[in-house]
């Protein structure tokens, strides 16, 4: 098993398929995403290459994501070769949603067992403000798609803003009084491009974790092998929620995964700098054993936390370009 100097393993990749994503979220892609570079994201060979070296290191869960994974034709084909690697347990996929009602059942069928859907608000217009896009009500039926289609315990991922979904809390409440599902309210970012925003819109997640002690949850215990999500749980509510809150303290102690970029290069830190090349070692079959040791030896380099109170948000311009 992978381990760093400080005594954390990782058993979770998060593999970014693509840079590019049909929304854009005012905290992440506000004019839409832009191709930068030549597209040349890792192919089905190197991906499943790279899953397998991972797989033979340790990996045991790994995450599917972007930019928007779904923009990815052969995103069903791409799955389908990680689900068959030995010892991936959970392969999972985050996404905006846009295509799930068309394709909820073949991500599934492709091996796909753990789905994360972002909805920033449950107020459509609030909906449309953040990410660009009147989609709510297709999102939210690409949801029940993929729990028709077999999906269980879907998570949702809502993006905590001052002003805009912070007030959202009781709409989420009622979806899941009546649905089991588990909804993680994660705390603003700041990345290279959205400092003014950041500014303007960060509020702690302590703020949401008052009201929910309020309303009589209480803090779920920790599994051993969880990451850095609190969690919080109430009789009433089949689902759990989640606060991801990158700049409480200790955030950085339950580090859990590691992720490459869609070109190959392997981040240790979603903010730290730099990164390292893993393409060159993704060319063939015959490589592992070279691949297995350039992440092995990289690793080494991973830092005990991130440096974001001095404000150094690391190389990363927008999390559509890592894969958040
Ligand atoms: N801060 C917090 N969350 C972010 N996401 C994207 N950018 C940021 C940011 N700057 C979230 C998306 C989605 C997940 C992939 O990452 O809302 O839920
Ligand atoms: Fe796209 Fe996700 Fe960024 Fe929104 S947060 S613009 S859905 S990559």
């Amino acid at each position: 098993m992978l381990e760093d100097r400080f005594g954390r393993t990782f058993p979770y990749l998060r593999l970014s398929v693509t840079d590019a994503c049909n929304f854009r979220c005012t905290y992440c892609l506000p004019d839409g995403y832009r191709k930068t570079q030549e597209e040349s994201f890792l192919s089905l060979d190197e991906i499943r290459r790279l899953a397998a070296g991972f797989a033979s290191l340790g990996t045991r869960k790994i995450r599917l994501t972007g930019g928007e994974p779904a923009t990815r034709r052969d995103l069903p084909e791409i799955a389908a070769s990680i689900a068959a690697l030995p010892g991936v347990q959970t392969l999972a996929l985050t996404t905006n949603g846009y295509n799930l009602k068309q394709n909820a059942r073949r991500y599934f069928e492709a091996g796909i067992n753990a789905l994360n859907v972002s909805v920033d608000s449950l107020d459509p217009v609030t909906f449309h403000a953040v990410t660009g896009h009147d989609k709510l009500s297709l999102v939210l039926e690409g949801i029940d798609a993929a729990r028709a289609a077999g999906f269980r315990n879907i998570k949702i991922n809502s993006v905590l803003l001052k002003d805009v979904t912070d007030r959202t809390l009781p709409d989420f409440l009622e979806w899941m009084r009546a649905e089991a599902l588990s909804v993680r309210f994660i705390e603003l970012m700041q990345t290279g491009s959205n400092r003014e925003f950041f500014a303007k819109h960060f509020i702690s997640a302590e703020v949401l974790k008052a009201q929910l002690l309020e309303r009589g949850f209480a803090p779920a215990p920790r599994a051993p092998d969880a990451g850095p999500a609190q969690e919080f749980h109430h009789p009433d509510y089949p689902g759990k929620i989640g606060m991801i809150a990158p700049y409480s303290k200790d955030f950085c102690k339950t580090c859990n995964r590691l992720r490459v970029t869609a070109r190959g290069r392997l981040m240790l830190c979603l903010f730290g700098a730099g990164g390292y090349e893993l393409r060159p070692f993704l060319q063939s079959d015959d490589q592992r054993d070279e691949l297995r040791q350039a992440i092995a030896e990289a690793l080494h380099f991973k830092h005990e936390t991130h440096y974001l109170h001095q404000g150094v948000t690391g190389s990363t311009p927008h999390l559509a370009s890592l894969g958040g």
